[in-house]
């Protein structure tokens, strides 16, 4: 059952069904039905991108690709999405170095220059809240959070959910094990409320008390009917998770680089040991990567490891599903 009221962002508007036109800014936005709808289009999406079947759904439409942090699979991957389905994109990475941003443009101007030339925006910033306040500079095209400080990161969650939902045949009844910096990930933020849709799940958080989540989020998300447990120590991981989600430390959220290599040095390693000791062997560990530090590539090679396969894939599909909606193409 989906309870989310209290802390929804007040000014969003819920999909309910409808994602033509939409912005799409926070997972709150979403409802279990809407991720039928998304998971439905995604398998579709999926065959047209594995046989490199010519899609002429995107047709006629360019897509701005506004990317003011550093990005490699979410830039690519939306770009890949938009071509797959022949569609155009205008892209843009580091504005503030070599667009008009840096004869000291303000970011509504930005926004509103790219939204003539286009037919949606698919943003990064690494300000939170960049993407609410681009969505109501844009009158006339939709806005797309393609991460946005250390509030959320929605589309990185399709990829994710739809990765557990491929695997396991549903998202209810999961108990997990969020690893890493849960205070600034928007990968951990946007996952929590994508899971907590959904009945009966289970998520351990294990990392250093600093990098705990903030306690706003631990409340509003309990709040919401999803188990969280924290932990901080290796030997507090239960042997029974159905996966494992790691993430990095966030070094530029940090105020200074001591600080970074205190919590650095707190964290917990996924190495191949550590999944000889706690991980089923029907679980799978996930990473949104980049990894830096936090997941030991000897464990690639484990089958269970999907970062480099199915998740990264699903990147592809899911984008392509969302555009395809929201662009009113299907
Ligand atoms: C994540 C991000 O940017 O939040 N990367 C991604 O989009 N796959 C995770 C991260 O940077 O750690």
């Amino acid at each position: 059952m989906f309870q989310a009221i209290s802390h929804l962002q007040t000014d969003i508007e819920m999909i309910h069904g409808d994602f033509k036109g939409k912005d799409i800014v926070s997972f709150d936005q979403f409802e279990v039905a809407d991720l039928n709808t998304l998971f439905t289009v995604t398998r579709q999406m999926k065959r047209i991108a594995e046989n490199n079947e010519p899609s002429r759904l995107l047709e006629g439409l360019l897509v701005g690709l506004l990317f003011f942090e550093p990005s490699s699979r979410t830039f690519s991957s939306f770009s890949a999405a938009v071509k797959r389905l022949g569609g155009q994109t205008i892209e843009m990475q580091n504005p503030e170095a070599f667009s008009s941003v840096s004869k000291g443009e303000t970011f509504e101007d930005t926004i509103q220059v790219m939204e003539a030339y286009t037919n949606a925006i698919v943003l990064r910033h690494r300000i939170s809240g960049a993407a609410k306040q681009a969505a109501r500079a844009a009158s006339f095209v939709p806005v797309i959070n393609a991460g946005d400080g250390n509030n959320e990161h929605p589309t990185q969650t399709l990829l994710d959910m739809y990765t557990l939902y491929e695997r396991f045949g549903r998202l209810d009844n999961l108990t997990g094990l969020l690893a890493g910096d849960a205070l600034n990930s928007r990968t951990i933020h946007s996952l929590l409320r994508g899971l907590s849709l959904y009945e009966n799940n289970t998520m351990y958080v294990l990392s250093p008390r600093q990098l705990q989540l903030s306690r706003d989020d631990f409340v509003s998300l309990q709040d919401r009917g999803i188990r969280l447990i924290e932990i901080h120590r290796e030997e507090d991981i239960p042997q029974d998770c159905d996966f494992w989600y790691w993430t990095r430390v966030q070094k530029e959220r940090f105020a200074s680089a001591e600080e970074y290599r205190q919590a650095q040095s707190e964290i917990v390693v996924a190495t191949p040991e550590l999944l000889n000791k706690y991980a089923s062997k029907d679980m799978i560990l996930m990473d949104p990567l980049p990894r830096v530090a936090s997941v030991d590539p000897a464990v690639d090679a484990d089958e269970r490891a999907v970062y480099l396969r199915s998740q990264i894939r699903n990147g592809v599909y899911t984008r392509m599903a969302l555009l395809a909606l929201v662009l009113g193409r299907i």
